[in-house]
């Protein structure tokens, strides 16, 4: 979903920054001075003008506003600078639908945004698309370009924010909601195993730096899919066993391109090579058993198999979080049961 633009008109732009940041969050914002004429500005969803209405550039400014073909359906919202009556008169003359001071809160001027624009949504929705985009279209380049070298690892990390923010603003069940809305196999896959890598992360109480850890750990764990032919990553339905042989090379191509990229932390790096091992020793790509599988990678099976498992494929009837939750459970000996039982915990909101 594209929620539009608001477009946020200043006249001291340093100190809108505040508010400017907060709109971000929930939608597209550009910012404009008093000056502006609004005959270049594309299709609106709302303004909020930040300025001293008392003055001529001021009015300007928002009469040339009002006289936008279709303007009636644009909510404009005044952060008003003085308190009285007049004020307010003065503001709903120039077509403000709401009027608030100008010593409001941001995130409070957020959610009369929200009311006024987007009636049927919360901050938390719009938080959660917001940043799944942001994720999902650094995810896209990132699998663009390692298709056919290395990556941008500084890119990986603007990509943890968005994730991270998502699901403490939304919670994982909103998360998966919007993730599941997205079509793109590995794309949907990724974001689904950072969102549920997050949520458990941060049930687990780790500190922010290990929660970033993991988040940063899950969106590329699987990048090596970039290089497998898409007869195969997209196969509706069981690979035959040269197909899965061919598969089950993204694991060590994920780490040959990740250590190639440079700038990789160690943990990412085993997350990517070793996140199909089993404890018993029967998974891939080097059959290493327990001692040799360290924490982070464990807890990221654990979300990695949860989360191809409650995938949305058009070929397949949705499986719920419960009965996800009983295979993992069924995996005894494969899996770290405590780790298990605490991920079940993490994920016992999910429908
Ligand atoms: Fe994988
Ligand atoms: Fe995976």
């Amino acid at each position: 979903m594209n929620a539009g633009v608001i477009v946020v008109v200043s006249d001291r732009p340093d100190r809108s920054q505040p508010l400017v940041d907060a709109v971000r969050s929930v939608a597209e914002c550009r910012v404009v001075g008093t000056d502006e004429t609004w005959n270049q500005t594309g299709p609106l969803r709302g303004v909020i003008a930040d300025i001293t209405l008392s003055r001529p550039e001021a009015k300007r400014c928002l009469r040339l506003l009002s006289g936008r073909p279709g303007r009636a359906r644009t909510p404009l919202i005044c952060l008003t600078r003085g308190s009285g009556e007049s004020t307010f008169t003065e503001a709903r003359n120039l077509g403000a639908t709401l009027c608030l001071s100008a010593l409001a809160e941001p995130r409070l001027v957020v959610g009369s945004l929200v009311r006024e624009v987007w009636p049927d949504k919360s901050v938390a929705d719009l938080v959660v698309t917001r940043e799944a985009q942001r994720a999902g279209s650094l995810m896209t380049n990132l699998f663009t370009s390692a298709q056919t070298g290395a990556i941008d690892m500084p890119s990986v990390e603007r990509g943890v924010d968005p994730v991270l923010g998502a699901i403490q603003e939304g919670g994982l069940s909103r998360w998966l909601d919007e993730v599941w809305a997205h079509d793109d196999v590995t794309f949907q896959h990724c974001l689904l195993v950072s969102g549920v890598a997050a949520a458990f992360a941060q049930k687990l109480g780790l500190s922010a730096a290990d929660k970033q850890l993991m988040t940063r750990a899950a969106l590329v764990h699987d990048v090596g899919k970039s290089r497998i032919p898409h007869a195969v990553l997209n196969k509706p339905g069981r690979l035959d066993d040269d197909e899965r042989a061919v598969m089950q090379t993204h694991a060590p191509i994920g780490h040959e391109i990740l250590s190639a990229s440079g700038g990789c932390d160690p943990v990412t790096l085993a997350v990517t090579r070793y996140h199909h091992e089993m404890l018993d020793g029967s998974g891939y790509p080097d059959g290493l058993s327990a001692d040799e599988i360290a924490d982070p990678v464990r807890l990221l099976t654990i979300c990695d198999i949860y989360a191809a498992l409650i995938e949305r494929r058009p070929y397949k009837s949705p499986m719920s979080s419960r009965e996800a939750l009983s295979i993992l459970s069924g995996m005894e000996g494969k899996l770290e049961g405590g780790l298990v039982q605490a991920f079940g915990r993490a994920v016992q909101d999910v429908a």
